[in-house]
């Protein structure tokens, strides 16, 4: 909570309420560790039990499923399980009242994820998907959605199947797959376009919850700053982007709640 908080650290917090309460347009990245609290591991975790001895990386490819999709189906099945009953954090519900807040005050605020979770709509927010939808499919192949959308996007996933058995394609006979970017897979144009155009004009960019490994994501700070924005990140470790001009080194769950009563002390 707030007490694990130093005192040099709240100070930052406050430094970053000063500057986003005077800025209009905010562009947020989040990555796994904004899922953390919820009892997601996060990707570069490592990995528990049956898969404890693959990477994920070496799980999340095309080579991989085309060598062994049902060991690559079968890993999202069990990462669908692991997910299916987490709900959101103090991280995901404070960004949804946020960008609620920005809507009312005709503010621009765009929220970006890596994740593939849903725990931002969940909690309410308008989200950009980079990386895909881990409760959405279609074939590998032709790329048809599996079930229809309504079905996959079931609001109650208990009903849906875990069942390692490999599907086919009703269009084609290929293998349905999960609708997720995979390692050496282009990104969904229309959300890079999205996450482009948000970083490249927005007031403050922060970086929440992602080790800043993975590009074109990993880009975004930088982009934002070379157009003249200031560049917040949230992470209780190190990471490698050296443009910040404020770090929050906690748990996202617990600096974003007091980011949001220091912004709204100040207005
Ligand atoms: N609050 C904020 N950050 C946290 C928390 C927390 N409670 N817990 C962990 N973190 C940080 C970790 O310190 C780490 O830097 O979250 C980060 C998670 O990093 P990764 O596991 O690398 O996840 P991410 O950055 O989202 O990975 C990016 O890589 O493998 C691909 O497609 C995959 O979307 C993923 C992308």
């Amino acid at each position: 909570m707030v007490a694990e908080l130093s005192p040099k650290l709240i100070a930052e917090v406050q430094r970053a309420a000063e500057l986003l309460a005077v800025q209009s347009r905010i562009c947020i990245l989040t990555g796994a560790g904004v899922s953390a609290e919820s009892g997601i591991p996060t990707f570069r975790d490592k990995q528990t039990g049956l898969w404890e001895q693959y990477r994920a990386e070496d799980l999340a490819s095309p080579n991989a499923f085309a060598r062994d999709p049902r060991l690559v189906w079968s890993w999202y099945q069990w990462r669908r399980q692991l997910v299916h009953d987490k709900k959101p954090n103090p991280a995901h519900h404070t960004l949804a009242q946020w960008q609620q807040d920005a809507i009312e005050n005709k503010k621009s605020f765009t929220l970006i994820t890596q994740n593939v979770d849903d725990l931002h709509e969940q909690a309410g927010s308008m989200t950009t998907h980079l990386h895909g939808h881990l409760w959405r499919n279609r074939c590998h192949d032709c790329g048809t959605p599996y079930p229809n959308k309504a079905e996959t996007l079931d609001s109650n996933k208990k009903s849906i199947n875990f069942d390692d058995s490999l599907i086919s394609c009703q269009q084609c006979s290929g293998y349905i797959r999960p609708d997720i970017v995979w390692f050496g897979e282009a990104l969904p144009v229309q959300a890079w376009q999205t996450a482009e155009n948000a970083a490249a004009s927005c007031d403050v960019f922060i970086s929440i919850g992602t080790s800043s490994l993975v590009y074109p994501a990993a880009g975004l700070a930088q982009l934002a700053q070379q157009n003249g924005a200031k560049v917040i990140e949230i992470n209780p470790n190190p990471t490698p982007n050296t443009i910040v001009d404020i770090t929050l080194a906690a748990n996202a769950g617990v600096v974003l709640p007091l980011l949001m009563q220091k912004m709204a002390a100040l207005t």
